[in-house]
């Protein structure tokens, strides 16, 4: 293995931020990952998967361990059920193709999310009314000080909108390499009823669709609203939708009827980011290299040399103006580094 000194992070973030490494090394299978940490245990670490959810505001003074292990496969299935084990560092849409291809069903909504595998159940990723809680049964994970391996079950991850144990209790201790799912393979529960898929499939005439029509409906959809990273850099949606009491929510919607909400529980609601920020008139602006993406308000855009922290500063604009507008504080979902 080979640790490389002060390198060049741009093409390991999808926002395409100019950043450095202090010290880098990819690892391609566990016993290399497990040799890294033992090897290097008084060194400051800090792990990266496919860099698509964070924002690089400065170089990394650590050693950068980027987890590039490989591999997905059946490992049981039964009439009904196959279960998939995917190694952390696979593209995340490669390995939906891979399940739909198939004909298993369970990942087809979340076609397209960028990022790899190891990064999902962190977030618990999720698009179109399914998150990977709803097909995750386990991760592997290596503990960092004591290189332990130890499996999550899904109650153990605690899942959330955008949330788990990996955010929290055991924050930063430990590195998932791998997650397996557990997909239908027949009887799919085909689920179109969020409204953009929705007006996609009739779009298109297609009255029953099968698991691919969705991931190819999703597909478009996506195409046509998030900018693809690989030509203008990006994170997917910088913001969380915020979820507030439902007696904010009905003061704000005095002041703007139009206002469109998703109900949680009976005390709170969740109210669109994109279309807050969309109102609050930043759709589209652009303030030098950093902006916001013109088809999807809550995505913000490197339009080629923005540095991190004039992204950041884009963001908290954003942030502040909202708070002033509709009394409602918006937390970033990407992480700030
Ligand atoms: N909206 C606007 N203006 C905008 C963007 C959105 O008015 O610029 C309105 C839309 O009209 C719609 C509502 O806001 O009524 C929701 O918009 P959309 O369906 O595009 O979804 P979102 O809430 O903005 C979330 C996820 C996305 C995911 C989509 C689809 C979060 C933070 N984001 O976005 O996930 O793809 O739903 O399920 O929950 C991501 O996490 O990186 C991501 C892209």
């Amino acid at each position: 293995m080979n640790i490389i000194s002060n390198f060049p992070l741009k093409k390991y973030n999808t926002f395409g931020i100019e950043a450095f490494a202090k010290k880098f090394v990819a690892v391609h299978s566990v016993d290399d990952l497990k040799k890294v940490l033992e090897e290097n245990k008084s060194e400051k670490k800090f792990i990266l998967g496919g860099g698509s959810n964070m924002l690089l505001t400065k170089d990394i003074d650590a050693l950068v361990i980027h987890i590039d292990l490989k591999g997905k496969k059946i490992i049981k299935e039964d009439e009904n059920f196959v279960w998939v084990e995917s190694q952390a560092g696979e593209n995340w849409h490669e390995l939906v193709l891979f399940t739909i291809n198939q004909n298993f069903g369970g990942l087809e909504n979340m076609s397209l999310i960028p990022g790899n595998v190891g990064t999902t159940p962190v977030q618990n990723i999720g698009a179109y009314g399914t998150e990977i809680k709803d097909t995750f049964v386990s991760c592997e994970a290596i503990n960092i000080d004591t290189q332990e391996v130890k499996t999550f079950s899904k109650e153990e991850c605690n899942f959330g909108y955008r949330e788990s144990i990996f955010k929290h209790e055991v924050k930063d201790q430990f590195i998932i390499t791998s997650v397996v799912f557990k997909l239908t393979k027949r009887n799919h529960k085909i689920n179109i009823s969020y409204g953009d898929i929705t007006a996609e499939l009739e779009k298109q005439n297609i009255k029953n669709p099968t698991l691919k029509e969705v991931s190819n409906a999703v597909i478009a959809i996506r195409q046509s609203k998030l900018p693809d990273p690989k030509e203008l850099g990006n994170s997917g949606s910088f913001f969380k939708n915020p979820i507030i009491s439902r007696n904010l929510f009905n003061k704000v919607k005095l002041k703007f009827p139009e206002i469109k909400h998703y109900d949680v529980s009976e005390s709170e609601v969740k109210v669109p980011a994109g279309w807050l920020i969309e109102q609050a008139g930043f759709k589209g602006k652009r303030f030098g290299d950093a902006g916001i993406h013109k088809n999807q308000a809550l995505v913000l855009v490197n339009y080629g040399n923005a540095t991190g922290q004039e992204i950041l500063n884009v963001s908290k604009e954003i942030q502040k103006t909202i708070f002033e507008k509709y009394g409602i504080h918006i937390e970033a979902e990407v992480n700030i580094i």
